[in-house]
């Protein structure tokens, strides 16, 4: 059973494992702390950027020759497989520790293993510590490699009456200068960003990240234009070279029942080329697509303070006919962004509509 100087060790690698949330994509944010043999911290260490030294290499690096005999914290199961750097049970094992603590099991085929070739190593090593907290903080990434899709961020700017476009079509700036500088920190934390052919047709949007002060990776997202016949024009802003950008169609991917893309099939793809966390931007038949097929996992609603009465509505063609029918969400922020309310929740699943593998 983990020390109660363990588990405030595990608390201090969960924080420093936060501070990768912007950056570590595609990888897992990862934090880990080295006890010496008298339970003081020895050394400190998270996971900055794909590519970069994984947090136990940093840790076991800051603690030296105090990490001989001593623990090592780590918010996730030590890999085992040489990637763009060389396996971490290595690392840990040469280091000379005696026992590793480790909060979540990397589910990851391949990766996963490290606790086992940890013990076969004579090391001690137990799993399952603050389980909650080490899923909650890198529940995008677990749920991308568990279910084989990214993690679904549909984002949306409405009225309070939930209108997403006036009935003459306008929709543009429907929330403030804040908000919309808020979106673009939601598109630098996202590996691609998705809007429908209609949205792409109606208002040529760029789907670029403009703030690049707010683009830590450095890295645009990719664009994705879901168009099942492609119809997106050879002059479309998202045609332009300042990111790349993928026009999804049914020729490629297959349709659905309704004759549209499948958008399965468009998951699993963006998946299998990196992305971890995709942000869908809509409009509101394509978002009504995914929630119908029960791919969107997070929303975040920027809401103005204006009435429509008449419009376009936020989301469309869900399949909800009933009340007890609707997508429920778990609120976990609510906060004023100028003059508008940014709502996110989580799509709260049951039993009945369970997390989707694609
Ligand atoms: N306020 C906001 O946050 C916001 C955000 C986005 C858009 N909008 C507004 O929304 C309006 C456009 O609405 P919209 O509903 O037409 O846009 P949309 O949801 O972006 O596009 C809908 C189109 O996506 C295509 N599509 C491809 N695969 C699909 C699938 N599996 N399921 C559903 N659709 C699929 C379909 O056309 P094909 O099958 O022919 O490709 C469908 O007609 C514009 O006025 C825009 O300004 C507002």
């Amino acid at each position: 059973m983990a020390s109660p100087t363990e588990i405030v060790a595990m608390r201090r690698a969960l924080e420093l494992a936060a501070r990768g949330a912007a950056t570590a994509r595609p990888n897992p944010v990862v934090g880990a702390v080295v006890l010496d043999t008298s339970g003081a911290v020895a050394g400190e260490g998270w996971h900055q950027q794909a590519g970069g030294p994984h947090a136990e290499v940093l840790a076991l690096a800051a603690a030296g020759d105090r990490a001989a005999g001593g623990t090592v914290v780590v918010t996730l199961e030590p890999c085992s497989h040489t990637g763009r750097t060389g396996p971490c049970t290595v690392a840990v094992r040469d280091a000379g520790v005696r026992r590793v603590v480790v909060s979540t099991v990397d589910p990851t085929p391949g990766a996963g293993g490290g606790a086992d070739a940890l013990r076969a190593a004579g090391l001690d090593v137990e799993t399952g510590v603050l389980t909650a907290e080490g899923e909650r903080v890198n529940r995008r990434w677990l749920t991308a490699v568990r279910t084989g899709r990214p993690w679904v961020v549909w984002k949306f700017a409405a009225t309070l009456d939930g209108r997403s476009a006036a009935a003459d079509g306008t929709s543009r700036w429907i929330s403030s200068p804040e908000s919309r500088a808020d979106t673009h920190a939601l598109r630098a934390a996202s590996d691609a960003v998705i809007a429908g052919s209609g949205t792409v047709l109606a208002d040529d949007p760029a789907l670029t990240v403009r703030d690049a002060a707010g683009m830590p990776t450095g890295r645009q997202p990719l664009r994705v234009v879901v168009d099942t016949h492609g119809r997106t024009p050879a002059g479309a802003k998202v045609r332009d070279e300042t990111a790349d950008t993928w026009i999804a169609t049914a020729a490629e991917l297959g349709t659905d029942p309704c004759g549209h893309v499948d958008l399965s099939a468009l998951l699993r793809e963006l998946f299998a080329r990196g992305s971890r966390v995709a942000l869908l931007e809509g409009g509101p038949r394509l978002a009504g697509a995914f929630l119908r097929a029960g791919l969107v996992d997070e929303v975040v609603a920027y809401l103005a303070p204006t009435l429509l009465g008449d419009g376009l509505s936020a989301v469309a063609g869900t399949g909800v006919a009933t009340l007890g029918d609707a997508f429920a969400l778990d609120i976990e922020d609510v906060r004023r962004l100028g003059p508008d309310v940014r709502i996110t929740g989580r799509h709260r699943r049951t039993p009945s509509s369970t997390i989707v593998e694609v």
